[in-house]
């Protein structure tokens, strides 16, 4: 594995993003005179805390927050720890966390949240204080990973559509401002699943707020995902119906697409590279009409199940509702949405932000349905807009990424996403490159995670320090290094790491270069597999 060390030698290039580094002498003094100096109109100053690094935070657990399932957080560096709440309305608001590192780059990093929670991302906070951000976290306007608070309370769903993130910033800019007294350099966003659509939603309808955007596996066409989440129950049927197919049985279907699709990218190495390529068929594992034992084989009806799982979702007259479910994914999704159980998220959402019934069946949904949260769109929550020109204008830039193994969220729907701002801009690739670059990860479940070279410094890795990295090697410190230094250092590739069994110190299983859309990923030596230098990029 000789070629890693390069990717590796990331020492040098600390100092030159370093950016300009301030000092602040007395952390301590500097955190409790803000907390008494510090007023904006609509904030409330909860605490203010000077947490020395290492220190291991314990995190709130009460109520609906014992849901988001996080107990502590290791504060990274020497910070400033400031929590607020923020009145968005006379009857919503957010809370908040601003973590300030006593060593400051003089960059702002905003963090968003997952699926309709209302967990601030602590590892995503500490992930960018790491670096030296500024970085803020809001809890998206309510408590826990339910959407019930949604329940007569618009107020709190348009917190969570738009203006939780944008809250957020702004507050967050501002706390930062004056902590440090200081202007903030560069404005940056990480966030991944509805962290993706936040970010991406900021850029359509926020242009100003940053100069760069890691967005990740985005929750985008945000309400025809959700009836896409939630429209296998009804094609599955409940677990006792003849149409389910149980987990064991989607091992099989797994291998038996591996069979199929795995080597059309020239390596059968268990990741399909570009699984819009494979058009798979069940019919192999039907059972044969004489067989008296079907655990091993699909049924008729499972069979169908499969296809239609594995098909594009239309609805009324034809329109496409939300692309199909891309294959390899599915020994993650056969655990989250084949259950023949109603989709929590779907759930919630169609009962308390679309159809005000509490007691609406997931079962009954239908193009109907879908057609009906399409229409109503609130908040404009669907986060669709293909012109993208006042960001770029301002010289923004984004790194969209979306793992090709994503159980929850198709990654079919990121290139969908990515040619209609092409048509909206009426740009090509080529142009789209000066501010918008989208990258397929081989083998990333959703957003980090699977059998692929996940690992892209999207997120804080357990025993890595990622502050070292070399930016081919991190997605944040690509994005730090293209927006401050320019076009030259834009990503033409990202480079992942596959960790042996995801842990950093049982080292590095293989290295392997994601390639930017529309370019897909193919080996030309497949006995070399693991070496990065056996794959090419082409169209
Ligand atoms: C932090 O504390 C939690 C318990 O609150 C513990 O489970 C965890 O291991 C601690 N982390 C470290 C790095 O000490
Ligand atoms: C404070 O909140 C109200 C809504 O409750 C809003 O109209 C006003 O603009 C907010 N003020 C600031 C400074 O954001
Ligand atoms: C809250 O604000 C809304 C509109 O912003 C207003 O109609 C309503 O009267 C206010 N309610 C209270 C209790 O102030
Ligand atoms: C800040 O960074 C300098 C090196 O640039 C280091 O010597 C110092 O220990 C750091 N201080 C803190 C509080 O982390
Ligand atoms: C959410 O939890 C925080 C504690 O971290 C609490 O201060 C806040 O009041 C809670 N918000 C709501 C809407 O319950
Ligand atoms: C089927 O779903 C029920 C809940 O409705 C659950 O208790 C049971 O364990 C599930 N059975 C299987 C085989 O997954
Ligand atoms: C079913 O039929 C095939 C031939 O069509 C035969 O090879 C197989 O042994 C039969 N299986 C059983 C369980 O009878
Ligand atoms: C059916 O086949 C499976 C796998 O070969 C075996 O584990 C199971 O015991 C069989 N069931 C019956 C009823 O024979
Ligand atoms: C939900 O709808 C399905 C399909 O119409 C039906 O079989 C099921 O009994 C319903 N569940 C409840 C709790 O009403
Ligand atoms: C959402 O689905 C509706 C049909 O229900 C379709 O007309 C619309 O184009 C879809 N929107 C997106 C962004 O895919
Ligand atoms: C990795 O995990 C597998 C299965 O859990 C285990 O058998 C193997 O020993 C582990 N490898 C190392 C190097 O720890």
């Amino acid at each position: 594995m000789a070629p890693l060390t390069s990717w590796f030698a990331g020492a040098a290039s600390l100092l030159a993003v370093a950016g300009a580094q301030h000092v602040v002498e007395d952390p301590q003094a500097a955190c409790s005179k803000f907390g008494e100096t510090f007023s904006r109109e609509n904030v409330t100053v909860n605490f203010v805390h000077h947490v020395p690094a290492g220190t291991n935070l314990t995190l709130s657990q009460e109520g609906p927050l014992a849901t988001c399932g996080q107990a502590a957080q290791v504060a990274p560096v020497d910070l400033c720890r400031v929590a607020m709440y923020v009145a968005t309305s006379n009857r919503s608001g957010i809370t908040m966390e601003a973590w300030l590192p006593s060593n400051w780059t003089g960059r702002f990093m905003s963090t968003g949240n997952g699926g309709l929670n209302g967990c601030i991302k602590y590892v995503d906070v500490a992930y960018g204080a790491s670096f030296g951000f500024a970085a803020v976290g809001a809890n998206n306007g309510h408590n826990g990973t339910r959407g019930t608070a949604f329940e007569g309370n618009s107020d709190i769903l348009e917190d969570f559509a738009y203006r939780s993130l944008y809250t957020e910033t702004i507050v967050g800019k501002a706390v930062t401002q004056a902590y440090y007294g200081k202007n903030i350099n560069h404005a940056y966003y990480l966030g991944c699943s509805t962290g993706g659509r936040q970010g991406f939603k900021m850029v359509q309808d926020f242009p100003e707020l940053f100069n760069g955007v890691v967005v990740g596996a985005p929750a985008l066409a945000f309400n025809n995902l959700t009836s896409w989440s939630g429209h296998f129950l009804p094609i599955t049927g409940s677990n006792t119906s003849s149409t389910w197919v149980p987990p064991s049985k989607w091992t099989l279907i797994h291998a038996d697409i591996l069979e199929q699709c795995d080597a059309l990218d020239g390596a059968a190495d268990g990741i399909l590279e570009d699984p819009t390529l494979c058009r798979y068929k069940p019919i192999a594992l039907q059972c044969p009409s004489n067989a008296t034992n079907t655990s091993t084989c699909l049924t008729a009806p499972q069979v169908v199940t499969v296809q239609r799982i594995f098909e594009d979702y239309y609805g009324k007259n034809g329109a496409l509702i939300y692309p199909r479910m891309q294959p390899g994914s599915e020994l993650v999704a056969s655990n989250v949405i084949y259950t023949g159980q109603p989709f929590p998220y779907t759930e919630d959402f169609f009962r308390y932000a679309i159809l005000n019934d509490p007691t609406w069946n997931a079962s009954t949904l239908d193009a109907e349905t879908a057609a009906y949260a399409a229409a109503l769109n609130p908040f404009n929550i669907e986060t669709w807009k293909g012109d993208l020109s006042a960001f770029r204008n301002r010289g923004g830039k984004i790194i969209h990424f979306h793992g090709l193994r994503d159980g929850i969220i198709t990654s079919e729907n990121s290139p969908r996403y990515y040619e209609h701002v092409a048509r909206s801009m009426e740009l090509a690739p080529s142009e789209l490159d000066s501010f918008y670059r989208f990258f397929r990860i081989g083998g990333m479940e959703h957003c980090s995670g699977g059998d692929g070279a996940w690992s892209i410094g999207q997120e804080a890795v357990e025993g890595l320090d990622q502050v070292g990295q070399d930016a081919q090697a991190n997605v944040l410190r690509r994005l730090i290094e293209w927006v401050e230094e320019g076009e030259a250092k834009a990503p033409e590739t990202v480079t992942g790491v596959k960790y042996v069994n995801d842990t950093v110190g049982l080292g590095v299983e293989f290295v392997r270069r994601h390639c930017k859309y529309p370019l897909r990923n193919v080996c030309r030596d497949a006995e070399r597999h693991q070496d990065p230098e056996a794959w090419e990029c082409i169209l």
